[in-house]
């Protein structure tokens, strides 16, 4: 049996044009995803997934990989707990020659479903480490990132960054540029979540943009100038200025706004954070509903938020500097 967990992830600066070639950073918390993995002689891939979301739904099914059974569970879990865990598990076989590997795969994650946080990458990410290890073989964390990039890719339909699964898998604060993937220094960076309670439709989301992008010249401008933001905001990282990384994250959230991508949940936390005297705000990950990122060094945001409507939970991230870790 093997263990393995990894991280989730906000995105300082960057989601969304991060699709059409410009720079993103997200930045790996520690908020993790766990997955255990014990090798199968029939070739059976049984997932059993607890706390997949706040309210800890569970979802149990017996399969063959690569043939999606059906759960009648919520959409946003059945593609959890099983398309994204079939695909890492896909990944895994051309480690060996045997045939018949199955896996008995066990999830437990504090990561929020569909709420910006990266709960999928960190799922594929720590699903594929465990269960190649499960056979003996022991991957790097970019080797491990390329799988899972390859797993998101599929079941998202083609409508995935690398950013979420490379920063899940290395750890720390990242730059992506299309297949051009990167540690960056960052500062300690007080980060303060606040999750709505809720998730957003990442393929419906990412969708709605092209459309936007593809009718209105400034949807496409507004896309080049996040990746203007994008820029600024890594000057900002190497100089440690928190108040300018704030002031950057503004821009980006308003940037957002302008694609169509935020909620009034996330826009009331956002003003709950600044009206508290945050640096600055942001949605993080493809909006629609799910977190927002703020900077504050104070208790005065976390405060803030937990009492601002439309926000269920606040919290204070810390930076996760290893990505995948392995337990056992
Ligand atoms: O909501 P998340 O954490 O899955 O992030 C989605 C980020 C997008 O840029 C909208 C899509 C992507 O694959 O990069």
């Amino acid at each position: 049996m093997t263990v393995s967990s990894a991280p989730g992830k906000v995105y300082l600066f960057g989601e969304h044009a991060v699709v059409y070639g410009e720079p993103a950073v997200p930045c790996a918390i520690e908020v993790r995803a766990q997955v255990t993995a014990e090798q199968r002689t029939d070739g059976k891939l049984r997932v059993h997934a607890d706390d997949l979301s706040l309210d800890g739904f569970t979802v149990e099914y017996d399969g063959t990989a690569g043939e999606h059974p059906h759960v009648d569970a919520p959409e946003s879990l059945l593609m959890a707990a099983t398309q994204y865990v079939d695909g890492a598990i896909e990944q895994v076989y051309d480690v060996t020659d045997e045939d018949d590997i199955g896996f008995d795969v066990t999830i437990e994650s504090d990561i929020p479903l569909g709420a910006g946080l990266g709960s999928s990458a960190a799922v594929v990410v720590s699903a594929i480490d465990a269960a190649t290890r499960e056979l003996g073989v022991t991957l790097e964390p970019d080797e491990i990132a390329e799988r899972a990039y390859r797993t998101e890719h599929a079941v998202q339909d083609g409508q995935a960054s690398r950013a979420d699964t490379f920063c899940s898998a290395t750890g720390g604060a990242v730059r992506v540029e299309g297949d051009d993937c990167r540690a960056i220094d960052a500062p300690d960076l007080p980060l303060v979540i606040g999750f709505d309670g809720g998730a957003g439709d990442t393929g419906e989301l990412v969708s709605g943009v092209r459309d936007l992008r593809e009718e209105y010249d400034f949807a496409a401008d507004t896309v080049e100038t996040i990746g203007d933001i994008v820029r600024n905001g890594e000057d900002a990282l190497a100089a440690g200025d928190l108040e300018e990384l704030g002031r950057l994250m503004n821009f980006n959230h308003g940037l957002l706004s302008a694609l169509g991508v935020s909620s009034r949940s996330l826009d009331s936390m956002v003003w709950g954070a600044r009206d508290a005297g945050a640096h600055g705000a942001k949605l993080t990950g493809a909006g629609g509903g799910g977190c927002i990122v703020a900077l504050d060094p104070t208790p005065e945001t976390e405060t803030a938020l937990s009492f601002t409507p439309g926000c269920e939970d606040a919290f204070r991230a810390e930076l996760a500097e290893t990505g995948v870790k392995r337990l056992e």
